[in-house]
């Protein structure tokens, strides 16, 4: 049976990836997607999970937006590296599938309650309001989840919006603060392993010919790839959020330590840092599996076969 998922997201290139993958993947069953203010706002995030969910051929997954800003902070967003659209690239037509009228996190905890529980995986790939709105809206539901597994945070990287943040936590670090402390199981993939996991040309120019969905990532990845390659003088990019599902696919590829994780809220620098203890200096319980190496080439070459059968099916 598949693993039935929800994913939380704020497309975002490689969030878009990460759709992608989750839709070509029939061990997965997205029941559905919620979007949440991050890379770009809101009104531009669910715009474009639709716009990647007709590009997939898949308008049968209902899209919700969530969250428009973070709990208690004013919004930070990323058009610098993601462009004002969020999706910058490729031009893609305005999505037809309609927007949910229910809200994000309303759906999360509907869905959360009426599956049976244990069941339900949540995969943030965004920052974490959507889901930290949920859990203190409805404690109850902590419980029911399967799993979380988010992207988010970076221990020996330390940061990319700031010196000591990553993005995603950064723009709510008080919404991760209650994922983190909520005792859920927690999958954690940090800058730490998406920073080692860069695209080649070789697998850019793969993905550019295998049909339209192909070809899209391709431009995506060509448009993102400018921002790290000025930033870290890398020859590729990382593909972040993607990893989060191909870690649900192959868990086998990736290695990490189940570690105590705290967020920083306070910090006159370092607001948003994961204070990860990797070397189990403290007496604190661990609560996340922190991931940190992943098999790179089998990582793009899963990505790569899994959205290349997107445009084999629409081919016929
Ligand atoms: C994370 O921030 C966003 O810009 C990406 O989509 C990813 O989720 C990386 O720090
Ligand atoms: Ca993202």
């Amino acid at each position: 049976m598949a693993r039935k998922i929800i994913i939380d997201t704020d497309p975002g290139q490689d969030d878009a990836v990460a759709l992608l993958l989750a839709m070509a993947s029939p061990e997965l069953e997205v029941l559905g997607i919620t979007c949440v203010a991050g890379n770009v706002p809101l009104a531009l995030t669910a715009r474009n999970a639709r716009i990647v969910c007709e590009l997939a051929g898949r308008d049968d997954i209902p899209v919700f937006a969530g969250c428009d800003a973070p709990l208690q902070r004013r919004l930070v967003t990323a058009e610098h590296v993601h462009g004002r659209s969020g999706l910058d690239g490729i031009t893609l037509p305005d999505p037809v599938m309609p927007l949910q009228d229910r809200h994000g996190v309303d759906f999360l905890i509907d869905t959360l309650r009426s599956e049976p529980a244990g069941t339900v995986t949540l995969v943030p790939i965004g920052p974490l309001t959507n889901i930290a709105t949920a859990f203190r809206r409805a404690p109850d539901v902590v419980g029911r989840v399967k799993q979380v597994v988010m992207m988010g945070g970076a221990y020996f990287e330390v940061g990319n919006v700031t010196p000591s943040a990553e993005f995603n936590i950064f723009v709510d670090p008080e919404a991760a603060q209650v994922v983190f402390a909520s005792g859920v199981d927690l999958v954690v993939l940090p800058l730490d392993l998406t920073h080692r996991a860069l695209t080649s040309r070789a697998w850019v120019e793969r993905m550019r010919v295998t049909g339209p969905v192909g070809r899209a990532v391709a431009s995506w990845t060509d448009f993102f790839e400018r921002y790290d390659q000025q930033k870290y003088g890398n020859a590729g990019a990382p593909l972040h959020d993607p990893c989060t599902i191909a870690w649900l696919l192959r868990p086998d590829l990736f290695d990490g330590r189940r570690i105590n994780v705290e967020i920083e809220t306070e910090g006159r620098f370092t607001t948003g840092m994961t204070v990860a203890d990797w070397w189990g200096v403290t007496d604190r319980p661990a609560n996340a599996l922190f991931l940190r190496h992943v098999e790179t080439e089998q990582l793009f070459d899963l990505i790569a076969r899994r959205i290349a059968s997107l445009d084999k099916a629409a081919a016929g």
